[in-house]
């Protein structure tokens, strides 16, 4: 298969372009490189410049006739989008129009577009699977369950293939150490770098943690059974951001320096779904426990 990856530079796309190459598929990955980097491009992947809300997409996808297209540029800053709703609305909502326009009018590739359980907003049903209710809290999550709208909107009236996949926090090698999320990463970066780690408000609030590879994983199978539903990708297990500490603590062999600030407000207490109609409709389960995917994650940074 002919397979498109946007945002393929960055942490989750990278390793999504990654396993489609080693399936044996032909890669191609656009991005604009504004939190990714080059480096990130996995050997035998075509790299394309290009920002995905630019027109220059639709000729993209007339010349290579794509089979499968990847969506996972975008703007995930859920604290950014609060001062720059604009500009998340722009990246993401625009650049993922622009992706289904492009695919509706040329090869009508099946499209995969990654979501988030932030579209849920605070999750009070637990663990939290597709039906529950999805009311966003901050513009990241509105603009992202916009997309799951538009995508409904391309499946029923234009009969594109859609899988929309809701991960919840995923961690591992090459994630952005300096983004707000992504604790395992921001922690190791500053304690690689000799600084202080601050855990927001007491540590105790739970998330559901995922590991990349078993994020890249998900998006093959949703290729192999051409998906055409939204799935919740998440381990259902939970760990509170001192179980993070711990963890780290352990796989380096060494203790971080902690420092406690203000609970960030807006900050869910808890996070945790259910992957279980992705298992039913596939066979696919996370693979990756917390423990092993942080010895992992560990090895990689100090590389
Ligand atoms: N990291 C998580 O825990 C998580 C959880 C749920 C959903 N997601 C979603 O997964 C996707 C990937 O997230 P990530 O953590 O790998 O982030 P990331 O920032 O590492 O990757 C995003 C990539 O998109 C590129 N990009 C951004 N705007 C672009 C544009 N206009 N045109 C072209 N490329 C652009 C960036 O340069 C980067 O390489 C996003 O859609 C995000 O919303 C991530």
């Amino acid at each position: 298969m002919k397979v498109l990856v946007t945002g393929g530079a960055g942490f989750i796309g990278s390793h999504v372009a990654e396993a489609y190459a080693q399936a044996g598929h032909e890669v191609v990955v656009i991005d604009n490189l504004s939190t990714g980097r080059l480096e990130n491009i996995p050997e035998g992947v075509r790299f394309v410049a290009m920002d995905v809300t630019s027109e220059e997409l639709r000729e993209l996808f007339e010349r290579e006739q794509f089979d499968v297209v990847n969506h996972h540029a975008a703007h995930m800053e859920l604290r950014v989008s609060v001062e720059k709703p604009l500009h998340d609305a722009a990246v993401n909502i625009l650049g993922s129009i622009n992706v289904m326009e492009a695919a509706m009018r040329t090869s009508r590739p099946h499209v995969i577009l990654a979501s988030t359980s932030a579209v849920l907003g605070e999750m009070y049903q637990f663990p939290a699977d597709e039906e529950h209710p999805a009311k966003p809290i901050a513009p990241y999550g509105v603009s992202k369950r916009a997309v799951e709208l538009y995508a409904d909107y391309y499946r029923v009236t234009h009969g594109l293939t859609i899988t929309t996949l809701r991960y919840t926090n995923v961690y591992g090698p090459r994630q952005n150490p300096f983004g707000e999320s992504g604790v395992m990463a921001i922690f190791l970066h500053k304690h690689l770098s000799g600084e202080q780690c601050r855990i927001h408000g007491d540590g105790s609030q739970v998330r559901d943690y995922i590991y990349v590879s078993d994020v890249a994983a998900a998006n093959l199978t949703a290729s192999d059974h051409r998906l055409n539903e939204t799935y919740m990708v998440c381990t259902s297990t939970e760990a509170s951001v001192l179980d993070v500490v711990h963890h780290l603590e352990h796989a380096l062999g060494e203790r971080l320096t902690v420092e406690h600030g203000p609970a960030k407000a807006g900050d869910p207490a808890r996070t945790l779904g259910s992957y279980q109609r992705m298992h039913r409709a596939t066979g696919w389960k996370p693979t990756m426990d917390l423990a092993s995917g942080i010895v992992r994650t560990v090895a990689s940074f100090r590389k």
